[in-house]
């Protein structure tokens, strides 16, 4: 059976096709070379203060560009980009200046921002692009700027647009990048590549509409998207999740045709104690009894599955490249409805680790598939370090925002790792105190209960239950799963928020 086929036989929607690689996403192709090629459209890369030229350039055409680019103001600066129409003296019928700055200073993550501004500047339709990166002295910096470029390229090309009958044109243009270090370009390009497949499946996951991209569905894009990489995957069904007693995570789904599943995808690169990544895939979060009452509220719960996409597209990522990491990804995956079965406000549930659990809200159900997330990730793998991430919190909207996700953690190094790893990528954390708030999930009935205040503290602090003594941190990523505008890497829908921040963190760990 192909993919599509596959796919089809469980989606109701017949506009749900599977793409399997990055390539079935994107529709561009990108060489490095050192050899020069005349192409419509010419972008030049202008560190700071620098004479903008190319070889075949005559003394005028050097003036022209420098008055044109003198006129726009245009220095070299990080960030800066102009557009010249038809320089006199050279080939090109476009050129567009991209500044940056101090090349050796440019960090990863603003270089995938400059080649966001690239791609949202060129036209769609464009055949061939030439990206000259030479004006770049040093060839190692290069070949790291233009591959991060490239990357911030592609991040931004992606488009979710299975569901229109005639999407817009996506970009199809070949880009050919002329750098002095070729081969070192395309390696480090090579490893971008297999971080944007991952982001790729993470923002697939995130956007399939609710009644398409429930469990089942997501179990089956999971094993489609990873099934060409070394990753061990295990599907635990519905009626296995409840003979190993995981009654929170079966609770969750209780109202819902669809049960509730738990997906492992396990890549070993080494002999090291593994690093569990354990994502929130709640697949539809209508709040359950405790519905989502306003139309605010309820609309795009379906990309209350991001942290699943997350922490699949992470391993995916690290597959991909091969890293030298032990990682698995635990994905509870559920449907959060409302029928004669589901469960009601109060209930008591017994958790996989034997924890009674009150579940005095049942809109506070991420907790509830994680927790028990959490300790199948321990009983099965002894990891040596859990983190969780999740769309858990309305609070913790109301306190960051999107510009940061909150971030808990019960080790130094953990903490400090998942810091650098954010600044790294641009995908920020910002650490909210768990300590000092005793008796936050307290249950006057069970063992402890669901709820609790602050809101956000409360999700951490049930979750650091289930990861008992296993060092451990938590991003609550609620609102940072998808942009309603185009925003930097991000086109408009899902980010994958989380696969570049835990691929880089699960690498900086195993330093
Ligand atoms: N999935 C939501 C959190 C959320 C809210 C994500 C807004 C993205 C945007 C979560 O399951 C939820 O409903 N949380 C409740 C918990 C409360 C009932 C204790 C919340 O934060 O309001
Ligand atoms: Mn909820
Ligand atoms: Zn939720």
């Amino acid at each position: 059976m192909s993919i599509k086929q596959l796919i089809s036989a469980v989606a109701v929607s017949s506009a749900l096709a599977y793409p399997a690689v990055a390539s079935d996403y994107l529709d561009t192709s990108t060489v490095f070379s050192d050899q020069d090629k005349t192409a419509e459209m010419r972008v030049i890369f202008v560190p700071e203060d620098s004479a903008i030229s190319s070889p075949e350039w005559s003394a005028d055409a050097r003036k022209a560009v420098a008055r044109a680019a003198s006129i726009e103001e245009f220095d070299g600066k990080a960030d800066q980009l102009t557009s010249i129409i038809a320089p006199e003296g050279t080939k090109a019928n476009h050129l567009l200046l991209a500044g940056v700055g101090n090349p050796a200073e440019l960090s990863r993550f603003e270089a995938e921002k400059i080649g966001a501004a690239i791609a949202a500047a060129l036209k769609p339709e464009l055949d061939e692009v030439v990206f000259d990166a030479r004006l770049m002295s040093n060839p190692g910096i290069a070949a790291e700027v233009a591959a991060n470029v490239a990357h911030g390229i592609d991040l931004r090309n992606y488009r979710f647009d299975r569901y229109q009958s005639e999407p817009k044109a996506r970009p199809a243009t070949q880009y050919h990048w002329l750098v002095k270090s070729p081969k070192s370009a395309e390696k480090q390009y090579a490893i971008t590549r297999g971080i944007a497949e991952g982001v790729f499946v993470a923002r697939d996951i995130t956007a399939l509409p609710g009644s398409d991209g429930y469990p089942e569905a997501i179990v089956k894009l999971a094993q489609a998207a990873m099934k060409d990489l070394d990753i061990d995957v295990t599907v635990v069904t519905p009626a296995q999740v409840k003979e190993m007693g995981m009654g929170l995570l079966t609770s969750v789904s209780q109202g819902s045709q669809h049960g509730s599943y738990l997906l492992v995808a396990h890549y070993k690169g080494s002999d090291e104690t593994p690093i569990a990544l354990v994502g929130k895939g709640n697949t539809f979060d209508t709040g359950g009894y405790n519905l989502k009452t306003s139309s605010s509220s309820i609309l795009r719960m379906q990309t209350d599955k991001a942290g699943a996409g997350a922490v699949i597209g992470s391993v995916m990522a690290l597959a991909a490249q091969k890293a030298p990491v032990n990682v698995v990804a635990v994905a509870p995956l559920s449907h959060n409805l409302i029928s004669g079965s589901a469960t009601l406000p109060g209930d008591v549930v017994k958790a996989g680790d034997g924890t009674l659990v009150e579940i005095a809200n049942t809109d506070a159900e991420g907790r509830l598939i994680l927790g028990d997330g959490n300790w199948y990730a321990n009983d099965k793998f002894a990891p040596r370090a859990i983190a969780n991430i999740a769309t858990l919190t309305g609070s913790k909207v109301g306190a960051l925002g999107t510009g940061y996700a909150a971030m808990f953690a019960s080790d130094n190094e953990l903490r400090t790792t998942i810091k650098e790893a954010g600044n790294i990528t641009g995908e920020k954390v910002w650490e909210l105190p768990l300590e000092g708030y005793p008796g936050i999930i307290d249950s006057p009935l069970a063992d402890i209960r669901n709820i609790g205040s602050p809101g956000t503290q409360a999700g951490a602090a049930f979750l650091k239950h289930f990861a008992g003594d296993t060092p451990w941190v938590h991003i609550d990523m609620a609102a940072d799963a998808m942009v309603s505008s185009p925003t930097g890497i991000h086109p408009a829908g899902p980010t994958g928020f989380g696969v570049r921040l835990l691929t880089e963190w699960v690498l900086q760990l195993d330093q």
